[in-house]
């Protein structure tokens, strides 16, 4: 297992749509594996590929996040095929953009279709926080950070704080 550099704000990868995975290689269960120990290491409840630079459409979310046994899944090719009507407004964060937080409107119920990494077709319906963290890895595979989803003042606030981050962080190289 190894741990990969966390991609933050910024950098291209995030913004880029990824890939679909043509075939479950060797190569796409390492990826799973170092995603895995990344996101465990900085203690995080979801990834997706491009966090750790890599543009192909797998993610990982945390099931059962509420109860005592939270089981981390892995999803590749992950799809949200229907959802309900109702939708919640809660805080989230993101690996990629370390310190900020913003109030996001999410489905609360959502049916997925994905394949796991035997390669078994999925397809099952998911409500509460694994419901929220699929729909926000699922947006870093089409380039979309929460940020963009936070009310136009809020998201100016916080655009402007980065860009200020950013400049700062190229100043002292
Ligand atoms: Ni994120």
């Amino acid at each position: 297992m190894s741990f990969r550099r966390v991609r933050v704000y910024g950098e291209e990868v995030l913004r880029q749509k990824a890939q679909e995975v043509a075939s479950i290689s060797p190569e796409i269960i390492d990826l799973i594996t170092d995603m895995n120990d990344t996101m465990r290491r900085s203690s995080g409840i979801g990834l997706a590929a491009p966090q750790i630079g890599v543009s192909l459409r797998v993610i990982l979310f945390t099931q059962g996040f509420e109860s005592k046994n939270p089981e981390v899944r892995a999803l590749i090719n992950p799809e949200i095929v229907s959802h309900g009507d109702s939708t919640k407004v809660m805080d989230e964060g993101c690996l990629s953009i370390p310190d900020v937080n913003g109030k996001v409107s999410r489905w609360e119920h959502i049916t997925v279709s994905a394949m796991d990494p035997e390669g078994n077709k999925l397809d099952f319906s998911v409500a509460g926080i694994s419901a929220r963290i699929i729909q926000h890895e699922i947006d870093h595979l089409d380039g979309i950070l929460f940020i963009d989803r936070l009310s136009p003042l809020k998201r100016d606030i916080i655009k402007r704080r980065l860009k200020k981050r950013l400049k700062k962080e190229s100043n002292h190289e």
